[in-house]
């Protein structure tokens, strides 16, 4: 979803990086007691050394759940994960993102609309003989709307660290399970837990049936949107290989949205939090490929010097659109509001946000 973000005007641009830097700084200082900045793992240095909060999406949201005192929750991330703290901080909080075209292209994979038209041709063909005999499962990065479709079904959501465990949840109610929007991370799990490949069904976007015979979907035990990561897509087979070419030793982890050809052939696979994790803890002197975006995977050569740490393919892999967050754009944001204006606020109306809610606390109570 493109929202339109506002001219900041032309002496923003003029700035030096060195002149805005000092002035954020600046500002965070004045406004210190009103606002909170959260930063994920894949914004740029530039932005994370201002960060109040750090985490993966979900951890981000949680953690800035947690803490009251503060009216303005500066989310550095993309906009599901803005849209996420909003359902879950208080009434007061007002959550802002530094700018608005910072989405995630693959939650925008799945529109409410599509998946709600995908719910009547399962119906239409006997599939399903009511909604609620497919269970939603969404994956966090999802629009709020999404959320609130499988809160209103009974489903849950998941993370890249807990889908297997919610996926598990979905399947033990014997019933199939329509898994959204990524293909990748849903596979994944899916394997994990020993589901055969003839059981996992594939929802082609645009196509009849998801592009599958009514007596596939019968046989059916999970179907999965089409939808992927355009960043963790760029991980390939090959570039494993290479790597084991290379360096016999190097440990190799990706993150769950890259395929099931190159997750399978990783020694760990995990969310953000968990690649971190698994850095800190090794030995001095261990090898990594890790399979994520560079931002994060830079910031952990420059924090762990005695390892040897290398981004697993060898062109840049940059989530862009949380890059359009830049550092002039939170000095725009934070000028406004010691200006008294609020700019760029991300609300969820309170009808979607209680649904939404709903599947976020089915996580919750699963894990
Ligand atoms: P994490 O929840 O692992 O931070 O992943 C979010 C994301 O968008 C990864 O591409
Ligand atoms: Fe979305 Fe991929 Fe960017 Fe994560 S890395 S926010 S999944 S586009």
């Amino acid at each position: 979803m493109l929202l339109q973000q506002q001219d900041l005007g032309a002496a923003y641009y003029s700035l030096q990086r060195e002149e805005i830097l000092e002035r954020i700084a600046r500002r965070k200082n004045e406004l210190r007691d009103n606002i909170l900045i959260l930063c994920h793992h894949y914004q740029s240095q530039d932005m994370f050394q201002f960060a109040d909060l750090t985490g993966d999406s979900l951890k981000l949201a949680r953690d800035a759940a947690a803490i009251s005192d503060r009216e303005f929750l500066i989310f550095c991330g993309v906009h599901f994960m803005a849209e996420s703290a909003d359902i879950l901080a208080r009434e007061h909080q007002k959550v802002l993102l530094p700018h608005l075209h910072a989405g995630c292209p693959m939650a925008d994979m799945a529109t409410v609309g599509a998946v709600e038209q995908a719910y009547k041709e399962l119906l239409s063909v006997g599939i399903m003989e009511e909604e609620t005999d497919m269970v939603p499962v969404t994956y966090v990065n999802s629009s709020a709307a999404i959320k609130a479709f499988v809160g209103e079904r009974g489903g849950s959501v998941c993370t890249s660290s807990n889908g297997e465990k919610v996926l598990a949840w979905a399947l033990n109610k014997g019933k199939k399970v329509f898994f959204f929007p990524d293909e990748h991370l849903g596979r994944n799990c899916a394997s994990a837990l020993g589901v055969s490949e003839q059981e996992v069904l594939l929802w082609r976007r645009g196509e009849r049936l998801g592009g599958n015979s009514v007596e596939q979907l019968q046989q059916a035990k999970i179907v999965l949107w089409d939808g992927y990561c355009e960043v963790h897509m760029r991980f390939l087979p090959d570039h494993v290989r290479q790597w084991r070419l290379r360096e016999p030793e190097i440990q190799v982890i990706i993150h769950p949205e890259c395929s099931h050809d190159v997750v399978s052939m990783a020694d760990q696979y995990g969310s953000t939090e968990a690649i971190i994790a698994a850095v800190a803890k090794s030995p001095a002197g261990s090898k990594w490929a890790i399979g994520t975006e560079i931002n994060l995977v830079q910031r952990l050569k420059r924090q762990h010097p005695d390892k040897e740490i290398h981004l697993l393919a060898p062109t840049s892999c940059q989530c862009t659109t949380m890059d359009c967050n830049q550092p002039v754009n939170l000095l725009w944001l934070l000028d406004n509001l010691a200006a008294g204006k609020v700019k760029n606020q991300i609300t969820v109306e309170p009808a979607i946000a209680s649904l939404a809610a709903k599947s976020l606390e089915q996580m919750l109570a699963i894990c």
